[in-house]
């Protein structure tokens, strides 16, 4: 039985979808996972119900989930309680220091935290989830891959695989 990751991202410039692509990256590294890469333009709220690990990515507007992520976060309510136990993660593009990117990716936490997702920490850095200040360089890629195999590795030592 095969491990699903699922990479669910808005972006309207480009920057989230770099590194929305890094995190399908790293998440592929990890043996025996699957992974969906969707934009939320062709995503259904259903996709998450076939997901073990989902990692959802925002640009930061007004310093939260950018309106058309969160409207489509909203539209996942009927299938709330059912994504109990999937793991979570999230990332962020912002424009400047200090815009906010933080708050956005513990506002997509908060989601994930209502629908009873798993969440795990990062003790050496982006602690909340990967943000990146305008386009993402090659360190931030990097950071978004390592999100992509920590989420991806979990998931699977959750599915009972080893
Ligand atoms: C409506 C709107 C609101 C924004 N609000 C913020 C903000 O609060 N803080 C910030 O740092 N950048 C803000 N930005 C800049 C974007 O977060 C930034 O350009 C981001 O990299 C865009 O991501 P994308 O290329 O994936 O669309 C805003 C941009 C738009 C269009």
């Amino acid at each position: 039985m095969s491990v699903k990751i699922l990479i669910l991202y808005f972006s309207r410039t480009g920057n989230t979808e770099k590194m929305a692509k890094a995190v399908a990256e790293g998440a592929k590294e990890i043996e025996g996972v699957d992974v969906v890469l969707k934009s939320i333009r062709e995503a259904r709220p259903q996709d998450l119900l076939e997901a073990d690990g989902i990692i959802i990515g925002s640009p930061t507007y007004y310093g939260t989930i950018a309106g058309p992520l969160k409207k489509f976060l909203d539209e996942t309510v009927k299938y709330h309680g059912s994504l109990e136990g999937k793991v979570g993660g999230a990332f962020s593009s912002c424009g400047a220091m200090g815009g906010g990117a933080e708050t956005t990716v513990l506002d997509i936490i908060k989601v994930m935290l209502i629908h009873g997702m798993i969440v795990q920490g990062n003790p050496e850095e982006h602690h909340f989830g990967v943000i990146s200040i305008g386009s993402p360089d090659k360190e931030i890629l990097e950071a978004c891959k390592e999100l992509g195999r920590r989420v991806a590795r979990l998931a699977k030592q959750l599915k009972g695989e080893k």
